[in-house]
């Protein structure tokens, strides 16, 4: 008994110390909840907004969005020298081959390296790799057919909360135009596909096809139809598509407008010209904030881009146009803008074979244009030197994730045009632009753009576009 009792004044007696600690330090405790609500409210607020996430959703996406910034590596081994007779090194002797000449070379060792075979594709019909990107590897369609939507864009059409992307159909045989010695495909037309989540693309059929008879027609198939690009205009509830239109030599370079009461088409094709009065090749075009659209293309044989307003109704130039990159030999242009910053990927000037991106950046969207330096980061130095063996044709912003892109662009395969293959990276530009200095100390204005090498990467679980 007296040992219970004592058990019990034990317990009471611990139960008052602990009230008597609790009351001691309920202070600095209650202040330490003060300070974490404190910080999880900072942390919340600096969290882009995403309305319709939850916190932990929200803190989710932007740990998988951190890891996509995370540098990955990849080296390249150059294979053996191949063995050469005595008599035709003497002939000729060899010059030392370089990555480039192997990514060309269709007899390449290395070719599996850049053009993964078809028992690695990306195929929306295998649920256990959802949503991953493979950039290289051949991306199926929703029937299991190669994805044909090269040098292409996306639209996102409000209307049906759907994407389209538009490119060049190339899946007829590679041959070289005599004029040029250029590889080639025939026009066979605009391919176009709807999604609703990026990855998994139905086939919605050429919606802007070649002509087969009349030899005069732009649309002629011995002639080049490259790199579409389509709006919709709100004003006209028109779609409206730019190209560019050549001939075989590319000595026609005009952009071509066609115009359709549907996204996913039939496009009917306008006319084309020579916009401003100049020769036009590589081309894109941005839509801004207030709606006015403008057409960037390559001029005055690739020497410098031109930029222009459109029309209201988009089927035109306007008589308004600004030289850019004047003497800089850029091509492939693809633009975005972020916290009223507009920023430009171009590639230089070389053909189907690869080469170094660069980022551009403007306070103005007709300039002046300054040059940032190459965006590339991960892989390795031939990587970043090559825009990962491809030319950017497109950024896609990517909806409630401000400052978060896709950059799309295009391995091209000179040997067999039909199988280039889609180099889709994530594209960040970080942090508010620097304010210019009062005094100039030479410090960059503008914010890091930067695209992200890997060779497998989602968009964050939940992102629904
Ligand atoms: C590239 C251009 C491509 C295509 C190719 C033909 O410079 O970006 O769109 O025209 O040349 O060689």
């Amino acid at each position: 008994m007296e040992q219970k009792l004592g058990m019990r004044n034990k317990y009471r007696k611990s139960t008052t110390l602990r009230c008597s600690a609790w009351s001691r330090c309920s202070l600095p405790v209650a202040l330490w909840i003060m300070v974490g609500c404190l910080l999880l409210l900072l942390l919340y607020s600096l969290l882009p907004q995403w309305d319709s996430f939850s916190l932990e959703t929200q803190l989710q996406v932007s740990k998988h969005l951190h890891e996509l910034e995370q540098a990955e590596e990849e080296i390249i081994q150059m294979p053996p020298p191949r063995k050469r007779s005595p008599r035709a090194e003497k002939r000729k002797p060899k010059k030392e081959t370089t990555i480039i000449d192997e990514f060309l070379d269709e007899s390449s060792q290395l070719r599996h390296i850049f053009f993964p075979d078809i028992k690695t594709a990306v195929d929306p019909n295998k649920v256990n790799e959802s949503f991953y990107y493979y950039p290289g590897r051949i991306w199926l369609d929703t029937e299991g057919n190669p994805i044909q939507a090269h040098g292409g864009g996306i639209l996102y059409d409000e209307l049906s909360r759907t994407y389209y992307w538009y490119g060049e159909y190339k899946d007829g045989p590679t041959y070289i135009a005599n004029e040029n010695g250029l590889a080639r495909v025939d026009i066979i037309g605009v391919g176009c596909y709807s999604s609703k989540d990026l990855w998994a693309w139905k086939n919605e059929g050429i919606v802007l096809a070649a002509e087969e008879t009349n030899e005069t027609h732009d649309l002629h198939k011995s002639n080049v139809l490259e790199r579409p690009k389509v709006l919709y205009n709100k004003k006209t509830g028109k779609y409206v598509m730019w190209m560019h239109i050549d001939n075989a030599n590319y000595t026609k370079a005009r952009v071509g407008v066609a115009i359709s009461d549907y996204p996913n088409g039939p496009f009917y094709y306008l006319y084309s010209k020579n916009p401003h009065s100049f020769d036009s090749r590589d081309m894109t075009l941005f839509k801004d904030d207030d709606d006015v659209a403008y057409l960037i293309y390559s001029a005055v044989e690739n020497s410098e881009l031109h930029i222009g307003p459109l029309t209201e109704d988009y089927l035109d130039v306007t008589d308004t146009v600004k030289p850019i990159l004047i003497g800089q030999h850029r091509e492939a242009p693809a633009l975005l803008k972020h916290e009223s910053t507009y920023y430009m990927i171009t590639s230089g000037c070389t053909g189907w074979a690869p080469n170094e991106a660069l980022a551009h950046a403007s306070e103005s969207i007709m300039g002046p244009w300054e040059t940032l330096g190459n965006p590339c980061i991960g892989g390795s130095k031939i990587f970043r030197e090559t825009t990962f063996f491809s030319q950017g044709t497109f950024v896609l912003p990517l909806q409630g994730l401000a400052g978060y892109f896709i950059l799309m662009a295009d391995r091209w395969k000179p040997a067999n045009l039909r199988d280039s293959r889609y180099v889709w990276l994530p594209l960040r530009v970080v942090g508010a632009a620097d304010q210019p200095l009062e005094l100039d100390f030479g410090f960059p204005r503008w914010s890091r753009l930067s695209i992200y090498w890997h060779k497998r990467w989602r968009l964050p679980y939940r992102w629904n576009g």
